[in-house]
């Protein structure tokens, strides 16, 4: 007999209302909108205001996903959190959400995969409805890595932005639809391409720490783009091949948007026309774990995906970490 599926029951996303542009930009680096929009496609991005942070990013979305699939709090049999900036350094980021939106009693954990965390975070979803120790899981990625970065250093800042997006996982019968296939990868060698060095146990946070800047991400931009490129190639190419798929039958790929280029590249490979690439990065920029989520519940509401579609769904991150995943919605 056939084993559950997962399947997406409801999605949900959310971002900060404060906006920076290229333009602000230019006020505080020697930079200007060219540069970035031609280098990047990023035109603008959403940034945490005062009082916001991501645990209240995280439960917005985490609510609309719920209102979407239907369901109350106590519906949820696990909350999963894909985040490497959590409101703290513990407790997780899923402990907030869950006392925020009153699902008292589910276990929470966050997961680390930075910009892969989402699909990390859909893959152990799924596995526990595949299994059939739960019926419905929340996976949530969520980011604000401009409480990170260093806003004098224009090689990396201007790629960031903020953001949450949120699916319910429920379990179905029906074999049609639901998680297809995942696929992790990890290569620790490269845990330095993109990393925050201090504030952890090997840099304690001090005056030295701070002085040196130590509590700010470092980015190597051009060593990570050639990683990036390579990866998201093979992603795709894995994902549509383990699935027996062509390029016609998939109805939209779901990029990690990172650089406009890097898609850009990536897609061509296989020539998908643009219009099966759902690109939103000019308008958020880099939004790390929640970048995948918040673009397919674009791509939903915006009618591009719905029952039916079959959705291709790559990223890479800071680990240096990459996956990938086919869902049939
Ligand atoms: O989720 C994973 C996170 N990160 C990534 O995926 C990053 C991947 N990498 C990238 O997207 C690109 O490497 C960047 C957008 C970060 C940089 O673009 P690039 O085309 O690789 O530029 P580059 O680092 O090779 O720098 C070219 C020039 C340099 O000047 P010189 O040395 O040629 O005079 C940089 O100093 O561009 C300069 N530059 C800038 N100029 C204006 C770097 N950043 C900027 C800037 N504005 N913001």
């Amino acid at each position: 007999m056939p084993g559950m599926r997962a399947v997406i029951k409801g999605i949900g996303s959310a971002v900060p209302s404060r906006i920076m542009t290229n333009h602000d930009f230019e006020a505080i680096l020697d930079t200007s909108d060219e540069w970035i929009t031609k280098r990047t496609g990023v035109k603008e991005r959403h940034l945490l205001g005062e009082g916001e942070t991501s645990s209240t990013l995280a439960t917005t979305a985490a609510k609309q996903a719920l209102e979407n699939a239907n369901l109350k709090p106590d519906d949820l049999d696990l909350i999963i959190c894909a985040t490497v900036s959590p409101d703290m350094p513990f407790p997780a980021v899923a402990c907030l959400v869950q006392d925020a939106i009153g699902a008292v009693g589910v276990p929470a954990f966050d997961l680390s995969a930075a910009c892969s965390g989402f699909i990390y975070a859909l893959s152990v979803g799924s596995q526990f409805i595949e299994t059939g120790k739960y019926k419905r899981v929340m996976v949530i990625g969520v980011d604000a890595l401009s409480r990170f970065c260093d806003y004098t250093d224009r090689g990396s800042c201007i790629l960031f932005g903020d953001a949450a997006g949120a699916v319910v996982l429920e379990a179905s019968e029906d074999q049609t639809k639901g998680i297809e296939y995942t696929v992790l990868h990890t290569d620790g060698s490269g845990w330095d391409y993109i990393h925050v060095p201090g504030g952890g146990t090997a840099k304690p946070t001090s005056q030295k720490t701070l002085d040196d800047g130590e509590h700010y991400v470092k980015m190597r931009g051009r060593d990570v783009y050639k990683f990036a490129v390579e990866k998201m190639q093979w992603l795709l190419g894995d994902c549509m091949e383990k699935c027996n798929l062509s390029v016609d039958d998939v109805d939209l790929v779901v990029p990690h948007q990172v650089n406009i280029r890097i898609i850009e590249s990536a897609t061509k490979k296989y020539n998908f026309p643009m219009d099966k690439v759902y690109v939103n990065i000019d308008r958020y920029g880099n939004t790390s774990a929640a970048s995948i989520p918040l673009a397919l519940s674009e791509a939903v509401a915006a009618g591009k995906a719905g029952p039916g579609s079959t959705i291709v769904m790559v990223a890479f991150g800071a680990g240096l970490t990459w996956a990938g995943a086919v869902v049939k919605m």
